[in-house]
């Protein structure tokens, strides 16, 4: 696991290497076979709702890896993990030492019970676990000065601990905003923080007072699933019937390299069409039988109360030898057509003015901050901050 992070490129740091190579990730995953719980790109999931749905996990090494590698730590450091589980606290405390300081919060008691014993037999006893909301029990624990670094390690649509961190520390946030999550590395920045990093990836949504309910049409049983944050209420039945009715499909003439990220794409169209959602295909559900998604588990959709059309993919001749892939939309229900002819026309707008751009930066502001809008780009106003996401380069953050 270790020498393929490192080849991975997760891995940059002697004291994260250090860390990985030290702590036993078997132990804080007796569920799993040593193979799973060693597959650098895996996570291990410990705790399912009623409906099925994961809501704790030890998350994938590469996620780890590149977490404590953005939250720069060194030896004597005070640190809190929000959302719990053993191994990632183990690895911060083997990071800070024995003169630094790991609290890790988590709302639910099988986890914080599992954590501390796992703790404690692995010889890192000395890690405060604590049972709570992290809205609001971390505060108690915060050092006077704040804490260096916080670390997210679930899924949050909001960031309530900006006050909880040193002057010059770091905050590594799985922030969640028009249904697609970034874990950024935020720093404070005069009154607002600006994210240096900002990294694709997928956590259990977070619980209790920080929680989120984006809109959500569950359909065919839950094998595919249409999530929108804000807009119209969506009718489930005539989504339902879209989905298995008739079918328009369109492609663009725009290609991607096989495995090459057009995640900047997702960004663009979320701050261009207020329509846009995700979709998701369940596996073990047949998802995959009803829809054909540009990628595995989720993809950009725009939708309406009735309607939806999200991205495909098929294999292009590029000529060249080299295997491409052809972007293009499907649309369903009523106004299927229309949708997907305006995914296709902003996936030709992507590809003509946007696609060679860096990606956008993001600042953080408290809620009440009178903030300007940015002229390319778009405000999520959350309870507690609000998030711009911005295209403008007068708006670049000057340490990136
Ligand atoms: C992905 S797991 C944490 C992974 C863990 N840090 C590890 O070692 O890999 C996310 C955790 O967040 C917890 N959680 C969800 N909402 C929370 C909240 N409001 N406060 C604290 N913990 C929360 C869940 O119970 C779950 O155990």
């Amino acid at each position: 696991m270790v020498s393929t992070l490192l080849e991975q490129g997760w891995i940059t740091s002697d004291a994260v290497r250090a860390a990985f190579a030290a702590v036993p990730r078997e132990r804080f995953a007796p569920e799993a076979s040593a193979q799973a719980a060693y597959a650098a790109d895996d996570v291990v999931i410990t705790k399912r709702n009623a409906a099925g749905r994961a809501t704790s996990s030890i998350s994938a090494p590469w996620l780890q890896a590149a977490m404590l590698e953005s939250a720069a730590l060194r030896p004597g450091a005070q640190v809190l993990e929000v959302g719990s589980g053993g191994y990632n606290a183990a690895l911060l405390a083997e990071i800070v030492g024995p003169s630094g300081r790991v609290v890790t919060v988590d709302i639910d008691p099988f986890v914080t019970e599992r954590a501390a014993r796992f703790l404690a037999e692995t010889g890192y006893g000395h890690v405060q676990v604590v049972l709570g909301d992290a809205e609001h029990a971390a505060h108690a624990h915060a050092p006077e000065g704040g804490f260096d670094a916080i670390v997210v390690t679930v899924g949050v649509w909001d960031v309530p601990w900006g006050d909880l961190l040193a002057p010059g520390g770091r905050m590594i946030v799985p922030l969640r905003f028009a249904t697609v999550t970034r874990a950024l590395t935020l720093v404070p920045e005069g009154d607002h923080f600006a994210a240096v990093e900002a990294t694709v990836c997928g956590f259990v949504p977070v619980q209790g007072a920080g929680s989120f309910q984006d809109q959500e049409a569950e359909l065919a049983k839950g094998a595919v699933r249409l999530t929108r944050e804000t807009g119209p209420s969506l009718d489930v039945d005539a989504l339902e019937r879209a989905l298995t009715g008739e079918r328009t499909e369109l492609w663009t003439g725009v290609t991607v390299g096989r495995g090459e990220p057009f995640d900047s794409m997702h960004l663009f169209l979320a701050s261009t069409d207020d329509r846009f959602g995700m979709i998701w295909a369940d596996h073990e559900r047949g998802g995959a039988d009803l829809v054909d998604l540009a990628l595995r588990w989720s993809c950009p959709v725009l939708i309406t109360p009735d309607s939806f059309a999200y991205l495909t993919l098929r294999d292009a001749d590029s000529g060249s030898g080299e295997r491409r892939l052809e972007l293009g939309t499907h649309g369903h229900g009523p106004a299927g057509p229309a949708l997907a002819e305006d995914l296709r026309q902003h996936v030709l707008g992507w590809d003509a003015g946007w696609r060679a751009r860096t990606d956008p930066h993001f600042l953080l502001y408290p809620a009440d901050a009178a903030v300007s809008p940015p002229r390319q780009g778009k405000i999520y106003v959350k309870r507690h901050t609000q998030l711009i996401m911005s295209w403008d380069e007068d708006q670049r953050k000057s340490t990136r």
